[in-house]
């Protein structure tokens, strides 16, 4: 078989066999493939798709590239989710202690930002002491001991998505359905999670921009679990605006906790209420929409899943006084507010744009090498549809370099749009799969 005939195949349209998958995936990891011949077909997925036979061999073919874990020794029905990603996402960090503390064990294994999203082990990376790194045995004696663990990707696990992620990431063929499905899916597979929740992010700050392309993907993701045998929904929800207020690691954390407080902004919230109470219909089948929802709005506002996520820093090695004392979180050396200079309406707060502003401040990394200042960030005080007054802040940039400062407010200034238009606040949740 060559290569060469394969990328021709689908840049031709024609769909890929099951050998032709496994020679790709295997040769690339192996390293016999180039990237500039990875890269042909890439694009060549990304322009001519693939078919749902295809994207599911992919998903197998990558799952299956490295190491699977096995999490039966855990007692109980184990939780996995995934978000594709967005900006102000620090979703994980509420969901997984609010699930675990529900009796459910929550086996995570999470990201670092790269692109303009962010990643969950960064945000965990600015608790002082947080270890985010540990072997496979210490990860599932911790889910066993406490029921949570949130950490790294092992090296070992789907090395084939490690690859091809990285060379999408600098090709321009990250946005493409297939690619998409099989890398998330390809994750959650080898995790070994029985239950996995996926929030599809859809909007300017998301891979994806439009509602029918989420739809699409979620269904072929959600397809894609069920034919493994795991019980799986996926949330589709908004993000034309960042999620809550707050953007950067730091001051993600802060938020986190504060929602974790039961003070959370009404849209991250809503987000979190919802993908539990879906997690929770997938387990318990038989209880009432309503009830459940009822349920997790309890437990978020009686302290049991703070109290969760107290019990994970202290597990895994970070300082628990963050929680009450913030100033850890907000080391920042420069933080300057921006005051509105008209009164009116929140027209537009574009997160793309948002993102591209805390990038300038340090907060995300081109590469993967990259080292990334987890101090700085933006916080929002508005979102769009809100009643701004003249002289109201509208934003506090926390930043450590004046000239990063300085290009991170020029970005922002195209980011949001103040004017007289009243807009409808937007809708978090969008849709759900299942
Ligand atoms: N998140 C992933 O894990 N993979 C993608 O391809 C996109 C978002």
């Amino acid at each position: 078989m060559r290569m060469i005939d394969i990328i021709i195949k689908k840049r031709n349209g024609e769909a890929l066999s099951e050998e032709e998958i496994s020679f790709v995936v295997d040769g690339y990891v192996k390293g016999d493939i180039p990237d500039y011949q990875m890269s042909a077909l890439l694009m060549a997925i990304y322009f001519r798709g693939m078919n749902i036979e295809e994207t599911i061999t992919l998903t197998k073919k990558m799952a299956y590239s490295g190491k699977v874990l096995d999490l039966s020794s855990i007692p109980g029905i184990k939780v996995d989710k995934h978000s594709t990603g967005g900006v102000g996402d620090k979703t994980t960090l509420i969901f997984a202690p609010l699930i675990a503390s529900m009796g459910y064990p929550v086996a995570k294994m999470s990201g670092r930002s790269l692109g303009h999203t962010g990643g969950t082990i960064d945000k965990l990376e600015s608790i002082p002491g947080f270890k985010t790194s540990m072997k496979d045995e210490e990860f599932i004696k911790q889910v066993k001991e406490i029921g949570i663990a949130i950490v790294g990707q092992t090296e070992d696990l789907v090395p084939a998505d490690k690859k091809i992620y990285a060379l999408r990431d600098v090709t321009g063929t990250v946005d493409s359905i297939p690619l998409i499905a099989s890398s998330v899916m390809s994750k959650k597979i080898a995790s070994g999670s029985d239950v996995i929740i996926l929030d599809v992010k859809v909007g300017r700050g998301a891979f994806i921009k439009d509602i029918n392309s989420a739809k699409e993907l979620a269904r072929i993701m959600v397809g894609i679990g069920k034919g493994f045998g795991r019980k799986i929904v996926a949330v589709l929800s908004q993000m034309d605006q960042p999620l809550g207020f707050a953007i950067g690691n730091s001051l993600e954390v802060m938020e986190a906790i504060e929602t974790l407080k039961g003070r959370g902004p009404k849209d991250l919230n809503e987000l979190i209420v919802t993908l539990a109470t879906e997690t929770l219909r997938l387990i318990n089948i038989n209880y009432k929409n309503e009830d459940i929802r009822a349920k997790v709005m309890e437990q978020l506002s009686n302290g049991k899943a703070l109290a969760k996520f107290k019990e994970m820093i202290k597990t895994q090695g970070g300082d628990v006084k963050i929680v009450d004392d913030y100033s850890p979180l907000l080391s920042a050396k420069i933080q300057k507010e921006i005051y509105s200079l008209e009164g009116g309406y929140v027209e537009d707060i574009d997160a793309y744009k948002v993102a591209l502003s805390v990038m300038a401040l340090g907060a995300g990394r081109e590469k993967k090498e990259d080292k990334i200042d987890l101090s700085v960030g933006i916080r929002l005080y508005k979102k769009i549809g809100d009643k701004i007054e003249k002289n109201e802040p509208i934003v506090t940039f926390y930043a450590n370099d004046v000239e990063k400062l300085k290009r991170a407010q020029e970005i922002f200034r195209e980011a949001i749009k103040i004017g007289n238009k009243k807009k409808d606040p937007l809708p978090i949740v969008l849709d759900v799969i299942s």
